[in-house]
């Protein structure tokens, strides 16, 4: 099972800034969402991302939708939603046991750092968004483990944006 993190960060590695608006992310990271989500077919996310994204923007109609919550009897959106208070590794372990290969993490800093912590992240995929946050949500939270990468390729998604392709070394 392979597990990736897909997420966009201003060039200072911000992943939100305080407005909570996201008029700064560019149509390619658009994009790469959706592809990386319909080729998975298994996307995890925390609840306030999906609060975000429920009910027009989910990135797949079919598949599995992890969503973490404390707050399971709530109503999903739609019938693949799964909301879960799981640990990561089980979440992990119930995705490759419906027949999934990979998953994608898209968010948000909770979600990243619960999933980095356990050690179950193989690589991570940052859009670099051409804007610096004075302050914001960082891509981690609550972590004291250093994490070695190593860039599996770099793309220039347009003229502004580049996006960062790693595999991490988990200890
Ligand atoms: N730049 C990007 O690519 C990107 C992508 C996605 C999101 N974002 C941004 O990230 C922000 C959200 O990040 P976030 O860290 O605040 O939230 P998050 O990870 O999306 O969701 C946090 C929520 O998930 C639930 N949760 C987290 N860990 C859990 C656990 N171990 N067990 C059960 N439930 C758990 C809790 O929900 P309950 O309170 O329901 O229990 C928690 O309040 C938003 O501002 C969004 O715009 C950015």
């Amino acid at each position: 099972m392979k597990t990736i993190i897909y997420l966009a960060v201003s060039a200072n590695g911000l992943i939100s800034n305080n407005r909570n608006v996201p008029d700064w992310l560019s149509q390619e990271y658009g994009q790469g969402f959706m592809v990386i989500s319909q080729r998975t077919q298994a996307v995890i996310m925390g609840k306030t991302t999906y609060n975000v994204l429920a009910p027009d923007y989910l990135p797949i109609k079919e598949g599995s939708l992890v969503v973490l919550t404390h707050h399971t009897k709530a109503e999903p959106a739609q019938s693949n939603v799964l909301f879960t208070e799981d640990s990561p590794e089980k979440i992990i372990e119930q995705l490759a046991a419906k027949g999934h290969t990979e998953a994608v993490i898209i968010g948000g800093t909770q979600t990243v750092s619960a999933f980095i912590k356990a050690g179950l992240v193989n690589e991570i995929i940052l859009v670099v968004e051409p804007v610096l946050f004075g302050n914001g949500l960082p891509l981690l939270k609550g972590i004291e483990a250093e994490y070695q990468l190593s860039l599996i390729d770099v793309n220039k998604l347009n003229n502004n944006t580049v996006q960062l392709h790693y595999s991490i070394k988990n200890n």
